[in-house]
């Protein structure tokens, strides 16, 4: 062993350190740069062109009695098939990033879903992000998934640089939909679920409105409520959906909705798992 005169192992380690922290640069500039430019290569997404980071985010809710009411097979993926008497409440179809001009990026960083990634969520997602259908959406890379694996891999990996991982997308949107409790305000303002009924479409987004001071979108399928959109800055605090929020908001909605009850769907569900 040589042995080194203490300036120069003073300086060895100045230069080590250095040396060091230039390598965690280069890596981490190297591993965001990766990240970057698969955000903007793109993949199987709007074009599988260049797609710029995201402005704003769309959390999207799906009521359940109206989706259910569809059901006409069953399978053990689909949340129609299994509920219990539980009051109805909107569940999560997906937090998804959005550009100002009603466009959107999609399928950004090429990482595939991986469940084990997520496995410590798995009740509250079964619970509040629950499929409803039997289908296996299509994910990014050309194969068929689980509608988890469509939400990550089409939405959840062009929410970069806010959110970072899988994990992180499936807690946030979990944290949001708590924080931002839809149902809530809908029942607090006389909107009960019911298969008679029919609401102000324009009462319902005031009600919103009022709660969270942010127009909704909502869409429809024939005059029943189906899915009811929050909008969120970057830093989570809600804004309009839409620009002309007195057009966009109602979607494809009428004037008056409905908010099917959940009873319906669960009798025909029933009959139907006998069937297949
Ligand atoms: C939202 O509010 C409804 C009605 O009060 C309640 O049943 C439900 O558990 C709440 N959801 C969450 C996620 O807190
Ligand atoms: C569906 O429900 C009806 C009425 O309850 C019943 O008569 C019929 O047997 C059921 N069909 C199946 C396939 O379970």
């Amino acid at each position: 062993m040589t042995f080194l005169p203490v300036h120069a192992i003073v300086n060895l380690r100045m230069l080590f350190l250095l040396i060091g922290a230039c390598c965690i640069l280069v890596g981490v500039n190297g591993g965001w740069d990766e990240e970057v430019g698969l955000l903007r290569r793109g993949r199987g997404g709007a074009g599988g062109g260049y797609q710029r980071e995201f402005d704003y985010f769309k959390l999207s809710l799906q009521w359940p009695g109206t989706y259910c009411r569809r059901t006409r097979r069953c399978c053990s993926s689909n949340a129609c098939c299994s509920r219990s008497n539980s009051p109805p409440v909107f569940t999560i179809h997906g937090l998804w990033t959005e550009y100002n001009d009603g466009t959107w990026p999609a399928c950004c960083s090429g990482k595939a879903f991986d469940e084990r990634e997520i496995s410590t969520l798995l009740e509250p997602l079964r619970k509040y992000w629950p499929s409803l259908s039997c289908g296996s959406p299509r994910s990014c890379h050309h194969r068929k998934g689980s509608f988890w694996a469509h939400e990550w891999e089409k939405h959840g990996t062009c929410a970069y640089p806010v959110v970072h991982d899988e994990y992180e997308f499936f807690l946030t949107t979990l944290n949001v939909y708590f924080k931002y409790n839809v149902t809530e305000v809908l029942l607090e303002a006389g909107y009960v679920p019911s298969d008679s009924d029919k609401y102000p479409l324009g009462g319902i987004i005031s009600s919103i409105e009022n709660a969270f001071h942010a127009t909704p979108e909502l869409t429809c399928s024939g005059d029943a409520l189906e899915e009811l959109r929050i909008c969120f800055y970057k830093n989570f605090e809600p804004r309009d959906c839409a620009r002309d929020t007195s057009t966009l908001s109602r979607g494809s909605c009428p004037q008056y909705v409905s908010l099917p009850a959940q009873g319906s769907w669960e009798i025909r569900s029933s009959n139907t798992t006998a069937a297949s």
